[in-house]
């Protein structure tokens, strides 16, 4: 998670691109962001700040835990999908958005002619510069595109700055619009909308409302992957703003809010705790047993996907579900 180093790299021999526009939202609105989540009354940081490199490892792993049911689910949806919507990548560039590891696309990818795949270009859109790294060299290990543009950037606030120039396929999978709150899920829907162009399609992982055992078993994993991966904000924050965090004195909490449909992800202090900063800045005070809410994991109904759509001014032209109905991933035109 770069907030500092303009880098602009191209690979020789490759083709791959890498862009940061991390350092024009600036490490200074970062800090200031943590600092006020971490002085409000319930005390929060945003999720997006889960994945330096070492986060963005611990979410792969998550990914391949028995409990953690929305990744395969979600990926057995995708693997016969061009047939089922009668999608053609000709004259098509396909923009990824939290495109993390590589093995979604990859399934996608599959299911391209050579010839198809020879004059695509592939944009994965990550705030995790690491992660956008490793997926893309290998991507490009399995498949001949015409060129990877990888683009470190916040998704939320920096949409514009993906590049337009053909029509474009926008994957969003894994139902990462599910940690926005509704709010944010509005605004950032209409932002989409905005940014897309007549021609461009979007796909749309959600997950969906089940079970609550089975949805509270996906979030507190026996082997702790999750808990690690939770703890893991406090070390991104201390290393972004200098704070003095110590991850061991927190505990994994997660729940189901059955009011709002969502999982909650907290930190839970163990002891009061004074945790210094930066010398120009107060120290952080937390009591025992007060919690630093980390993450919302919303699940969604049909009624919410198709407002997705609505919100962004596109056409919905097909839900495709899992045969428990547990994920559902969502293709919209512009028209
Ligand atoms: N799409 C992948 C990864 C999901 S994890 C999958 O389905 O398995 C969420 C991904 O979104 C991570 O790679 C994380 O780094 C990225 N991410 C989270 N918030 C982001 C933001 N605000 N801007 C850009 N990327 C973000
Ligand atoms: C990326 N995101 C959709 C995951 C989720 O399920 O909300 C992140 C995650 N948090 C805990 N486990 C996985």
């Amino acid at each position: 998670m770069n907030y500092l180093q303009n880098i602009v790299r191209s690979e020789p021999n490759v083709n791959v691109k890498l862009l940061n526009y991390l350092p024009k939202i600036g490490i200074g609105s970062a800090r200031e962001e943590i600092f006020t989540g971490l002085r409000a009354k319930q005390k929060y940081i945003y999720p997006k700040y889960f994945y330096d490199g070492r986060g963005s490892e611990l979410f792969e792993e998550i990914t391949q835990l028995e409990e953690y049911y929305p990744t395969r689910t979600e990926k057995k949806i995708i693997a016969g999908l061009t047939k089922k919507l009668y999608l053609d990548f000709s004259g098509l560039n396909i923009v990824e958005l939290g495109s993390g590891d590589c093995s979604k696309i990859s399934l996608l990818l599959e299911q391209a002619s050579r010839e198809e795949l020879k004059e695509l270009t592939y944009v994965p859109v990550d705030i995790s510069e690491s992660a956008i790294e490793k997926s893309s060299v290998e991507l490009l290990k399995r498949f001949t595109l015409k060129n990877v543009t990888g683009i470190v950037a916040d998704f939320y606030c920096q949409l514009n700055l993906i590049p337009k120039n053909r029509n474009r396929l926008f994957c969003f999978f894994g139902s990462t619009i599910g940690n926005f709150n509704a709010g944010e899920a509005k605004a950032f829907m209409t932002s989409l909308g905005k940014t897309m162009q007549p021609g461009d399609s979007l796909l749309l992982g959600a997950d969906m409302l089940k079970d609550i055992n089975v949805l509270e078993r996906a979030y507190n994993d026996k082997k702790g992957v999750t808990a690690q991966f939770n703890k893991n904000i406090l070390n991104v924050v201390n290393n972004l703003t200098g704070t003095e965090f110590d991850t061991s004195d927190f505990e994994h909490y997660a729940f189901f809010n059955e009011k709002k449909s969502r999982i909650e992800m907290h930190l839970r202090a163990m002891k009061d705790m004074v945790v210094n900063s930066e010398p120009d800045r107060e120290a952080i005070t937390v009591r025992r047993g007060e919690t630093i809410h980390t993450e919302n994991s919303n699940k969604f109904s049909a009624d919410d996907v198709e407002r997705f759509g609505k919100w962004a001014g596109l056409e919905l032209q097909k839900i495709l579900t899992d045969k428990n109905d547990w994920f559902s991933l969502s293709y919209y035109r512009k028209i």
